[in-house]
């Protein structure tokens, strides 16, 4: 027999540890930590279609059936078939298949993660309704959208904002894994979605909806019905910021492809980043509009971080525009300083580190002989940007150059 790893699992929070605790030493709870084993996970059911006994907890128990090691040569001999994605088609299309590295792949699970409200369920409503609407070759292509957040009403109205009018688009409510499984059968989609993996629950496994467990599970189980029958699936993933629900991080490793949704609070833009990706390279940047009807793609996007033109010249002091590289493409981003002397030598920065700040200014101080020390400085970069490369330097070294009074007298 093979070895069982056992664990043991709060069943109120769902966290996991290598020994028996008194109290769980994630959610204080008492008398809740169990003994887990991958084999006593799913409680035996004899009904249905089996999924459970398949998908959770059987990383031993699955056999391959009838497979046998294959010569590399014969492998590579399906290489097109491999190489061919669900195509995307349009502006929206392409900067989203960009971020995938070429389009969907078949049989894939693709992770979408990103803060509460920064636009996912649009995202991904949108892509379900191109999918549907592109078709399979001509054939209709119903593409399943499942919520376990919203009615198919909400979804539906969602929907008809955005002008979505799809006829092969289906919308189902449900957090129930094997029923959502069960439903597809009949359906066969091109692609399924599910928002979010965090109101989906597996019966059997341990922990509610949310829990570390049941996350992982419900992800393991989505993951071989996506291999088996070559349907991508799509997961909707919060990121959370108390500890009690299992943010998207947990399933980085379980899933293919890991998309990050990210945006300003007091701005439209948002951008998809592709932190992970088996299909193609990641670092690749997506860059959207949301609009009143969604989410639009920003055709040329290396200006969006540049704030409006100023005429007046006198304004002009304090700016200064570096290029960075993103992904593939180059981006404008405007950088702002203020200098003001005489006052508290305070300091504010503003998506630029404090402590490479702190050595543009000392090194401004030092070898161009500034005399910074009595001036308040503040550093911003427009839009909300991180500026990571050291590529931004020398733009703001020169942005507070020309800030600093030392500059004119100069
Ligand atoms: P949503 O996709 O619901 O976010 P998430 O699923 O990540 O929680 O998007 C929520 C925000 O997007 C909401 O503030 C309204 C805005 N929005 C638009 O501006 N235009 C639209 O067409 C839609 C559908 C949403
Ligand atoms: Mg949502």
């Amino acid at each position: 027999k093979g070895k069982i790893k056992s664990s043991w699992v709060c069943s109120d929070c769902g966290d996991s540890f290598g020994q028996w605790w008194g109290s769980c030493r994630s959610c204080g709870a008492t008398g809740t930590v169990k003994q887990f084993s991958e084999s006593s996970s799913v409680e035996s059911k004899p009904s249905g279609f089996g999924i459970a006994e398949k998908v959770a907890g059987s990383w031993f128990t699955q056999k391959s059936e009838g497979l046998a090691p294959q010569r590399l040569t014969d492998v590579n001999k399906g290489v097109n078939q491999l190489t061919w994605r669900i195509p995307l088609p349009g502006p929206f299309g392409g900067e989203v298949a960009r971020v995938l590295g070429g389009g969907l792949v078949p049989g894939s699970l693709v992770l979408v993660g990103g803060d509460p409200g920064v636009g996912k369920s649009t995202l991904l409503l949108q892509m379900a309704a191109m999918i549907a609407q592109e078709g399979d070759f001509g054939r209709p292509a119903p593409v399943l959208y499942v919520s376990g957040e919203e009615s198919v009403e909400q979804i539906g109205n969602r929907a008809d904002r955005m002008k979505i009018g799809t006829e092969d688009l289906f919308l189902y409510s449900s957090t129930d894994i094997e029923d959502i499984l069960e439903k597809i059968q009949a359906l066969s989609p091109r692609a399924l979605i599910v928002d979010s993996i965090q109101t989906v629950y597996l019966k059997g496994v341990t922990g509610s909806a949310g829990g570390i467990v049941q996350v992982k599970e419900c992800t393991s189980s989505l993951l071989r019905f996506a291999k088996k029958t070559n349907i991508p699936v799509l997961l909707i993933g919060h990121v959370t910021k108390s500890g009690d629900i299992a943010g998207p991080r947990v399933l980085e490793h379980i899933v293919d492809v890991v998309l990050y949704m990210e945006g300003e609070e007091y701005s439209a833009h948002r951008f998809l980043r592709s932190v992970k990706n088996r299909f193609g390279s990641t670092d690749e940047l997506g860059v959207f509009e949301m609009s009143q009807k969604g989410l639009q793609a920003v055709s040329n996007p290396s200006e969006i971080f540049l704030s409006e033109q100023h005429p007046d010249s006198e304004i002009l002091a304090g700016l200064a525009v570096a290029v960075i590289v993103d992904g593939s493409r180059a981006f404008l981003l405007e950088i702002q300083a203020l200098c003001l002397s005489e006052s508290a030598a305070t300091r504010q920065y503003n998506g630029v580190l404090p402590s490479r700040a702190e050595m543009i200014i000392s090194v401004l101080m030092k070898q161009a002989g500034l005399k910074l020390q009595n001036n308040a400085i503040f550093v911003n970069i427009v839009s909300g940007v991180k500026l990571k490369e050291t590529a931004g330097d020398l733009a703001i070294a020169v942005a507070i150059c020309s800030r600093s009074g030392e500059w004119k007298k100069g």
